[in-house]
This record gives C-alpha cells, structure tokens and sequence, in this order.
C-alpha cells in the first residue's frame, strides 16, 4: 500500500520527511489549492523522469515547476518581463501558471525540450512549506494517470497512481478543484493556453488584451501546447452533455435508461422529473461551487460504477469558461 501521511499545516513532521524523499529522488504527491500534484525534484532529470513514468505521460507533454515566491522564479527563466512580475506580485502564491523563456537551469525533460518553462507559486500552505524545505523547484504535474481525472482528494490519488508514488501527503479536499489558469507569455501577445480559476479579464487588467487560445473554448484539430489533447480530464464513465432542464435524452429504443442504475444525469440549478433508477444530482448555478465540486463528483460516479452519465450545459458566460473547457474535454470522444 503506497503511504498516505495527514498533514494538518505547514509545521506538521510529515512535510520534512517528503522534502528529503523528495531531495533523494522520489516521488511526493501534495495538496495545493487547485489539485493534488505528483512532484518530483525538478532539477533532477531522473526525478522527473519517474513522473512521466508514474503517470504513464508522453515525453512532448512538459511539466509545471513550483516555486516558493517569485524570486525562485526568476532563476528559472531567462528573461523576467515586466508583465510576469505584475501578474506574479498580484496572483502568487495562486492558481496562476505563467509560462516564460526557460534559463539554462532548467533540465530538457521539464520543459519536453521545448525553449519555454511553466511555473506555478501554489497558494497552500503544505504545498509551499514542501518547497521550502526541499530548497528546490517541485516539478508537478496532476497527480493522476495521464488523460485521467485530475485528484481533488488523497484517495483519489493513491486510486489512480498506487504504488508508483513512494508517499502522499493528505492535505484534504483541494479548494478551487479545477486546475490552475496557463497564461503563454513566451511569444508576442500573452495567451490563456488553459482556463482556470482566474479568468481572461482579470489577467488583462494588468497586462492588456489577451488571447484565448482557439483549443481552449471549441474543439480543434490542432495542440498549440502539447499537453492539451481533446480528451483529457476524463472520466470512466462516458459523459454527454445535454441542454439545460432536458431531461435524459431520447433513445431510439425507448427505455435504455430507466432501469440499469448505471445512469446519472446531473444538473444545474433545477433537477428536472428522471425516469426511475436515474440517479439525479443537483449543482448549484455557480461556477466557483461546480468548479471546486466537478472532478470529486465524477470520481464518484465512477466508483459507483456509473456507465453513463448525463450533465447539463453550463451557461456560455466568462464565468464559467473552466469549467465548460474541462467538460469538453471530459466529453470529448476516445483518441486511438
Ligand atoms: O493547477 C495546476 O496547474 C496543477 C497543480 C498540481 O499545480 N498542475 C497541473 O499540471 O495541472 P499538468 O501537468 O497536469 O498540466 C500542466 C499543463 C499541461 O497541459 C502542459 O502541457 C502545460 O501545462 N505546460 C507545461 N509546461 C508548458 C510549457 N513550457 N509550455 C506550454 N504548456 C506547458
Ligand atoms: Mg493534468
């Protein structure tokens, strides 16, 4: 059984002992405020190399690096802009992933041979109490199987990673639950290459228009970064979603639906009639509550053994941006 250790903040033991398993080339998964992240030494190559291994991730998809305040962050890159710094003075530590000109610092594996790195300062106290006493930028992925869903709790993460992780620090249930907003400031005009807890328009009080990258909101045949595949954030059960207060969908047989127990229709706002043995669940008309709830939910129904599962639309405003981009994803058909 792969160990989880409780950690109540950021004083608590378990903290030291993950910093030197994590100095000595292991693997740690910890809490932050978006998800738990599987992280490695990263300036270590073989360090990070166990993560892509653990997560069964391609070699093109690089990794996050965690760092304790923006001064860390400046070692890692080579040129520091003037935007980043508005952006990190006024969302770090939070759920802001900036990605700039990687220094010579940075090992290949972390960036996929790529020219740019990403760097995150997580607003949680366990998550940067870990970094601190490392003394090293924490490579982090989500601690998840690739193209899995993201944890949002310790279970979910031993669940889907087992014994590839050497140790998991229980922080509880992370609070935004969706992933971190990826803003590209590499090349020309700054662009969200994945939605987040932080929206377009607040980035862009500080440093302008920005742009959305296409991939983000619709579909498309191209990967502008290489970790975002259509399907991704996906979870076992096949996931449809369906216009606001429909019910479930007709079927051309009739009663598909009525009787398996496998069927789950969730949603938003109002719970309309459900046939028998649909298992109806009701969210809130907040962005913020489905954000932090939606990954725990689907997790769920798959260890219910759920088949199908049926979810309303969200709204098309800006507010709910993050979440309608995880859903398309988590919607989105099988890749071969
Ligand atoms: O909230 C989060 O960001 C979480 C927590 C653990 O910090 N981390 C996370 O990491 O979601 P991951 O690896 O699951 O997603 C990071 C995304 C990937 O899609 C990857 O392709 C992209 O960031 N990425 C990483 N480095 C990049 C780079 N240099 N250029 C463009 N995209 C990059
Ligand atoms: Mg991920």
């Amino acid at each position: 059984m792969t160990r989880i250790l409780p950690v109540a903040g950021p004083a608590d033991a378990a903290i030291e002992e993950a910093a030197a398993l994590l100095r000595a080339g292991g693997l740690v998964a910890f809490p932050t405020e978006t998800v738990y992240g599987l992280g490695a030494d990263g300036l270590n190559p073989a360090a990070v190399a166990r993560i892509y291994a653990a997560k069964g991730r391609p070699a093109t998809n690089p990794v996050i690096l965690h760092v304790a305040d923006a001064a860390s962050a400046q070692t890692l890159v080579s040129h520091w802009s003037p935007e980043a710094q508005r952006l990190a003075e006024r969302f770090w530590p939070g759920p802001l992933t900036l990605v700039l000109p990687a220094s010579g610092t940075v090992p290949s594996i972390v960036r996929a041979g790529g020219p740019s790195v990403a760097l995150r300062c997580p607003a949680h106290p366990v998550a940067l109490a870990l970094i601190r006493a490392t003394g090293r930028p924490l490579a982090a992925p989500s601690a998840n199987r690739s193209q899995h869903l993201s944890p949002t709790l310790a279970q979910h993460v031993a669940s889907s990673l087992g014994e590839a992780v050497d140790l998991i620090l229980d922080g509880g249930p992370t609070e935004a639950g969706l992933e971190s907003t990826i803003l590209d400031l590499s090349r020309g005009r700054p662009c969200v290459l994945r939605p987040g807890p932080i929206p377009p328009a607040d980035l862009e009080v500080l440093v302008g228009p920005v742009d959305l990258w296409e991939g983000a909101v619709r579909a498309g045949d191209r990967q502008a970064a290489p970790g975002m595949a259509e399907r991704h954030y996906a979870p076992r059960a096949r996931l449809q979603l369906v216009a606001p207060g429909s019910g479930l969908p007709e079927t051309p047989g009739g009663t598909l639906f009525g009787t398996s127990g496998s069927v789950a229709y969730v949603a938003l706002g109002t719970l309309p009639p459900l046939p028998p043995g649909v298992r109806g669940i009701l969210l809130p008309l907040d962005a913020d509550l489905v954000g932090a709830r939606l990954y725990a939910l689907l997790h769920e129904l798959d260890d219910a053994g759920c088949e199908r599962i049926f979810m309303e639309r969200p709204p098309e405003d800006e507010a709910w941006l993050a979440v309608r981009d995880r859903l398309r994803r988590a919607s989105a058909k099988e890749q071969p």
